[in-house]
């Protein structure tokens, strides 16, 4: 493993009963970037994420964090991992210090009042404190999220789709935290189906589509290897975006609309096997 890997993914495979979600998946995260995990939904994004937490146990393959392999030490790679799951569960019942120091519990560290306070007045909740989590915006719940996953002090973040259902001023505040992550140095590895948000916030992406990896560099270098030339109307008015990569790459758009070239041979197989 080199010294600037993080996060090593060798082989990775996850299958659910007939479904293979993840095939085969090589990926490196480097110390100290932000990456991202680009695909559509289904893609086998969260199915990844969940092997590197140790929430589930590859089908076949390899991760380590740090050096450690989840399956077989999974306390070590706990005490390096910040979690935010796509879903996450604010308890209704208990208010944003009390769900803190709960999964603070959970890693094992006992932060005092006043670091529960100073981690709410990062994320913008101080006055938020005794607040519970119905009581919260869609925005605040989610920052709220963010705050758990840094309960740690974690080297690597790992968010689900921190952005999805965000209005775009919420969006951006997630951006700032997540920028601030990476300048104290921490590794983030965050998934999202949004080609703007992983062009502006990821240092490097890696496009995932049907469990499998179809390209990583930096968005830059996605763009400048994989987008097809503009038609004059479009180069007049815009640059070539990772969105043209992406329908290169598997000829249809993020959000799962199908080429008609690719709709065509889906019922022309159809008819002949
Ligand atoms: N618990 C599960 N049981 C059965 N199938 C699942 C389960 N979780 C995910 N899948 C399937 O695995 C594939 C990948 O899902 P997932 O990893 O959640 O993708 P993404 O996070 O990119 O949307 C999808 O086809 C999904 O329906
Ligand atoms: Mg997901």
């Amino acid at each position: 493993m080199q010294a600037d890997t993080i996060i090593e993914i060798q082989h990775l495979c996850v299958q659910y009963n007939n479904v293979q979600a993840v095939k085969q998946l090589d990926l490196t995260v480097r110390r100290g970037e932000v990456f991202g995990m680009l695909g559509p939904n289904g893609a086998g994004k969260s199915s990844t994420l969940s092997c590197i937490m140790g929430l589930r146990r590859p089908d076949g393959g390899t991760v380590r964090v740090d050096g450690h392999d989840v399956a077989r030490d999974p306390l070590a790679v706990k005490r390096i991992l910040g979690v935010q799951l796509q879903k996450s569960a604010l308890f209704n019942e208990l208010t944003a210090v009390e769900l803190i120091e709960l999964y603070a519990a959970l890693y094992e560290v006992f932060p005092t009042r006043a670091q529960i306070m100073a981690l709410l007045e990062r994320f913008g909740l101080a006055q938020k404190a005794g607040a519970r989590a119905p009581q919260l915006s869609g925005g605040q719940q989610q920052r709220l999220a963010l705050a758990i996953a840094l309960v740690n002090n974690p080297q690597v973040v790992l968010l689900d789709e921190p952005t999805t259902g965000l209005d775009p001023q919420a969006r951006r505040g997630v951006w700032a935290m997540v920028r601030r992550m990476r300048e104290e140095g921490r590794t983030v590895l965050l998934t999202t189906h949004y080609m703007d948000e992983a062009q502006e916030l990821c240092d490097r992406i890696g496009i995932i589509d049907n469990g499998v990896l179809v390209a990583l560099d930096t968005p830059l270098a996605l763009i400048a290897r994989h987008a097809p030339p503009l038609s004059p109307q479009d180069a007049a008015r815009r640059q070539p975006n990772l969105e043209d990569v992406f329908l290169a790459l598997t000829g249809r758009g993020l959000d799962g609309e199908q080429s008609l070239v690719q709709d065509d041979e889906a019922r022309w197989l159809a008819t002949t096997t």
